[in-house]
């Protein structure tokens, strides 16, 4: 694969070169975000993973590191964690130079195990030496993984928590420790809400509700493969309270018999930075779908050369007698925007004849007595080809058609995404885009759909209204400046 030559996304993380999955061991230390990811250092394919490595000032611009934990022997290095040992519990550190410590998933074939293993650093996260006493939690099992640790510090005590699951069980399942390296079980949890495919990759972290903290709730994320609201892999969440050692969920609301992270195809395994303070948990996801991740084509590095989601800040905001979980991006430097403004329109019509590569583009429309719109992203002058967002009021539902453009990828790709929305007359959406990849975000951010989209051979921004006249109040679209 000749990854210089290929396009690449210009608002997403994405390697250098070579396989990536999972974002593993996210962490904030002096000053700088640690992104390790799930990579093949040596092609193409999910195969010796290790753990690859990239950091970061702002969230926005990226420095590639070598490998930062290879496979060995013992196994490949799955899904996991990093956390700060300040106060040196492990004593694999000093008391000065606090050890950044990784708990991971040492994943062996023959016989086929999977039990957690740590490695330490004592330079920032750029070397790395795995503990001589591997593993350090085994049940002796094959399906046990993806350890997210985090510090707890509340009426229980102080201590480490792992949050793991054993996956085909679809059960996540806590340990604590005090020094990093013994572990004892504490509780688990489920099988509960979505529970088809495998869960994995889970993260569980305290929010405030509406910014109040003295309310505060406990969130549960679990990613499940296959299962996930849009076909394939998929995150839901789950809130609750937590003592120390039990996650309880709060009552199920009888509406809707799961809360999805995302409804799109292509937001998996998303994990939250440690290292952060409280009102700036941060979550970052893989951008694909194991529905097709193995077959999407190898020549086009936009597709094949897998990306991230962009950085998301978490909050929790009160809707409806509800409390949902809301993700923002992490802005990136924009142009000047520029703006439709105060216009109305039932047929299709132009309002811009060439979208930017990559950007923000926020939508405000008065449906009136309309029963909906439809936006074409990167269509032709004509109407025809680009990615179809539309809104239906009666249905309460944005849908992103992705159909167009997909020919010749895989079998699985092309699909239309459903996201209900809380509806009404006045529709605002903020959507970011790139070159081969959309993410929209609906109700303030309680509502998100994540995709990639095929590179697609328009430019033009068209749109319609359905059934009706629909009042444009304001569509503006900021380019993103490139960085570099
Ligand atoms: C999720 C996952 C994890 C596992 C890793 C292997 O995408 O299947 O459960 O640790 O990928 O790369």
């Amino acid at each position: 694969m000749t990854d210089a030559h290929t396009p690449r996304p210009l608002l997403h993380f994405t390697p250098e070169r070579n396989w990536m999955n999972d974002p593993n061991g996210l962490v904030f230390y002096r000053g700088k975000y640690h992104l390790y990811y799930q990579c093949n250092p040596d092609g193409t394919m999910h195969d010796h993973i290790s753990w690859g490595h990239a950091s970061s000032t702002d969230l926005v611009s990226w420095e590639h590191h070598p490998v930062a934990i290879r496979d060995d022997e013992a196994g490949e290095i799955f899904s996991g964690s990093v956390v700060i040992d300040h106060g040196n519990t492990s004593g694999l550190g000093s008391a000065d130079t606090p050890a950044l410590v990784a708990l991971y998933t040492q994943a062996s074939r023959n016989p086929s195990r999977q039990a957690q293993a740590l490695a330490y650093s004592i330079d920032d996260g750029l070397t790395w030496t795995k503990y001589a006493g591997n593993p350090v939690l085994d049940r002796g099992t094959g399906e046990f993984r993806d350890p997210k640790v985090f510090r707890y510090d509340g009426p229980a005590g102080s201590y480490w928590v792992m949050v793991t699951v054993e996956a085909v069980d679809r059960q996540v399942l806590l340990y604590r420790s005090d020094d990093l390296t013994r572990w004892t079980f504490l509780s688990s949890f489920g099988p509960d809400r979505a529970v088809d495919g495998v869960w994995e990759c889970p993260d569980l972290f305290p929010l405030a509700v509406d910014g109040d903290p003295s309310e505060m709730r406990w969130v549960l994320i679990i990613s499940l493969s296959p299962g996930g609201v849009a076909g394939g892999s998929g995150t839901q969440y789950v809130i609750g309270s937590f003592d120390g050692v039990t996650f309880t969920a709060d009552a199920e609301a009888t509406d809707e018999p799961a809360d999805w992270l995302d409804f799109g195809r292509d937001c998996y395994a998303g994990v939250t930075f440690d290292g952060l303070d409280r009102e700036e948990r941060t979550l970052i996801a893989w951008m694909s779908n194991w529905d097709y991740a193995r077959e999407l084509p190898a020549g086009d590095g936009l597709l094949r050369h897998a990306m991230m989601t962009l950085p998301r800040r978490l909050s929790l905001v009160s809707r409806a007698g509800r409390i949902r979980l809301r993700q923002q991006p992490v802005s990136a430097p924009l142009e000047r925007e520029s703006a439709v403004e105060a216009v109305s329109v039932d047929e299709r019509v132009t309002l811009m004849e060439r979208l930017p590569e990559a950007g923000r583009m926020t939508v405000r429309v008065d449906t009136r007595d309309a029963a909906g719109f439809a936006l074409h992203l990167r269509c032709d002058p004509s109407g025809d080809g680009g990615v179809v967002l539309a809104y239906d009021r009666g249905d309460r539902r944005v849908t992103l058609d992705r159909r167009p453009g997909a020919d010749g990828l895989p079998e699985s790709f092309p699909s239309v995404e459903v996201m209900p929305v809380p509806g009404g007359r006045l529709v605002e959406l903020v959507i970011w885009l790139d070159r081969a990849s959309i993410e929209i975000f609906a109700d303030g951010g309680t509502r998100v759909l994540t995709d990639l989209i095929a590179p697609q051979a328009g430019t033009v921004l068209a749109i319609e209204g359905r059934g009706g006249a629909v009042h444009v109040e304001r569509i503006a679209v900021a380019g993103v400046i490139a960085s570099g």
